[in-house]
């Protein structure tokens, strides 16, 4: 575990290829213990595909990844995961036949704990997690009953289930409505003070503006700029590439 300040993710020239498309093309970024570090860019930009090189879910064509100073490329998801670092998904995946809890418990289960702890344990743990994130009146629901805020929230219960080190979040706010949008930025907050670094795909500006400590842009999976979000979001490039109109648009939001 690093300490705070510290560099404790860092990709280098990270580069991904899909036949003849460049995804990522030399991004290199770092991740600072107890920081929230944002990533924004257009559709398409290779913002997911990042988090999947990252997370393992993908393999990477060049480049590496550091976590707490070694190299994590070549691991499977569930490794990664063990290691410290877990995700969300853009398109939630919970195990549909399963109620939230048992969802939740899946992620107690394979987490940096996960060896360590008995079927009992996880559940014990999950239970924690689910009155955490507010999904208390759901535990025994099915998760594909939900709506989409609760299957979000849901979604970010199972990877804080696994209590990593790191979470990478994947648009955990698409779909929200406004006031769900305050209460998710609360929730991240929360999990942020309880000392988890957070790494967040976003395209809700109001929200990067609100829990971002830095942010940088892909464009055409090229790194565009990085810095505060005051000045990213400002910077010329950042509003001719991606932000412009839909900026004016969100900002407002
Ligand atoms: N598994 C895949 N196979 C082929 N192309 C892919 C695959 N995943 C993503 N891509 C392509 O890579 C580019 C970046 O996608 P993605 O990382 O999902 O962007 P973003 O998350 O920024 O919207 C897109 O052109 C997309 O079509
Ligand atoms: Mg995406």
């Amino acid at each position: 575990m690093g300490k705070i300040g510290e560099v404790i993710l860092k990709g280098v020239e990270l580069t991904k290829e899909f036949g003849g498309l460049r995804a990522n093309s030399q991004v290199s970024f770092e991740l600072n213990k107890g920081e929230i570090l944002g990533l924004i860019g257009p559709n398409g930009a290779g913002k997911t595909t990042l988090v999947n090189m990252i997370a393992g879910n993908t393999s990477i064509t060049s480049g590496d990844v550091f976590y707490n100073n070694k190299s994590i490329k070549g691991f499977k998801p569930f490794q990664i995961g063990r290691m410290g670092i877990s995700r969300t998904y853009q398109i939630v995946k919970p195990f549909p036949g399963m109620t939230v809890l048992e969802n939740v418990s899946v992620g107690a289960m394979f987490g940096s704990k996960g060896s360590k702890r008995s079927a009992r344990q996880a559940l014990e743990a999950a239970k924690d997690v689910v009155s955490f994130v507010g999904l208390e009146k759901y535990k025994n629901d099915r998760a594909d009953v939900l709506n989409i805020a609760s299957r979000k929230r849901l979604e970010i219960a199972k990877a804080l289930a696994m209590s990593p080190e790191i979470i990478l979040f994947d648009e955990v706010m698409a779909g929200l409505n406004l006031s769900e949008i305050d209460k998710a930025i609360e929730l991240i907050l929360k999990i942020r003070e309880n000392g988890t670094t957070l790494f967040v795909i976003e395209h809700v500006m109001r929200v990067i503006k609100a829990i971002c400590d830095r942010v940088f842009v892909l464009h055409h999976g090229e790194k565009i700029a990085d810095g505060p979000p005051e000045k990213v979001l400002n910077d010329e490039t950042v509003i001719k590439a991606y932000l412009g109109k839909r900026y004016k648009e969100l900002a407002c939001s």
